[in-house]
Parts: C-alpha cells; sequence; structure tokens
C-alpha cells in the first residue's frame, strides 16, 4: 500500500499549499484506504504532526467517511461522539472522500481552530482538489 514516492510529494505540495494559504485551515492531510484491510494511512499531511497514522474503517470521522461515500462537515467537534481528536484547539472538522473511478479510495481531512469554519464552497473546492489530486493516482 505504499505511494509512489513522486505522488506522495504531489500530495505533500497540495497539504502544504492549503494549510500555509487559507488561514482557517490548520491542519491537512489526505488519508488513503488499504488496498485489502478496511484502514485509512495518513500519506500526507501538512500542520502538526498526529499520532493518528491510520484509522479503521467506521472509526473517527474520517472512517465514517470510508464508508458512507459522502462528505462530512462538523461545525462542532466535541458535540461529535464518534470523534478522534488530534489536537485539543481543533473546533470543526471537514472530511470529503476522493475518488478514482467511481471508487472511494480516500480522503482529504481538514482541521480547524475555529468553530464552524467549513462552508458550501469549502466543500466544493475541495471536492474539485480530490478530483485533480484522483487524475495522478
Ligand atoms: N479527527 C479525525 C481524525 C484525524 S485528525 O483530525 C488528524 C477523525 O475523527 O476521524
Amino acid at each position: 500500500n505504499h505511494p509512489d514516492l513522486t505522488v506522495r510529494l504531489k500530495m505533500q505540495g497540495v497539504c502544504d499549499l492549503l494549510q500555509s494559504n487559507i488561514d482557517y485551515y490548520d491542519w491537512v492531510g489526505f488519508y488513503m484506504a488499504h488496498d485489502t484491510e478496511p484502514t485509512l494511512h495518513l500519506w500526507s499531511q501538512a500542520g502538526k504532526p498526529t499520532d493518528h497514522d491510520v484509522i479503521p474503517f467506521g472509526k473517527g470521522i474520517c472512517g465514517q467517511v470510508a464508508v458512507s461515500n459522502k462528505n462530512f462537515v462538523v461545525d462542532d467537534v466535541h458535540a461529535q461522539d464518534n470523534y478522534i481528536a488530534c489536537s485539543i484547539h481543533v473546533k470543526s472538522e471537514v472530511v470529503i472522500p476522493l475518488f478514482k473511478n467511481g471508487k472511494n479510495i480516500g480522503q482529504i481531512d481538514i482541521d480547524s481552530n475555529t468553530a464552524k469554519a467549513f462552508s458550501q464552497e469549502d466543500e466544493q473546492f475541495l471536492e474539485w482538489i480530490n478530483e485533480q489530486v484522483a487524475m495522478i493516482l
């Protein structure tokens, strides 16, 4: 399940670009599904390092999106029962599935230290980002 180094570097570039240019994007990462096991693996990230490199399907916001295939916008992370905290500063989160040939193969995950940070424009923008990334996968 190890991506090509060039692919990983490009995805790292996307994370860095988003995290450094959009002030309320405090943490940006791509979690990608394992080929054979129901787990998500952190391929690249920008922001404070996280301990959660591997997330089982169904666990946390990310794990739920792995099975729902739907965008998940969380206005207040503290109101979520099935949530994995990476930083005490995080207040809201958005996870957008990444599709390749119609299959949900991973996701982009953004954390914000601002409450209710993510709008429909963010969702549309991040869907577009994922479409661009899917083309190099
Ligand atoms: N909060 C996520 C876990 C990943 S960290 O935000 C980097 C979740 O609940 O799935």
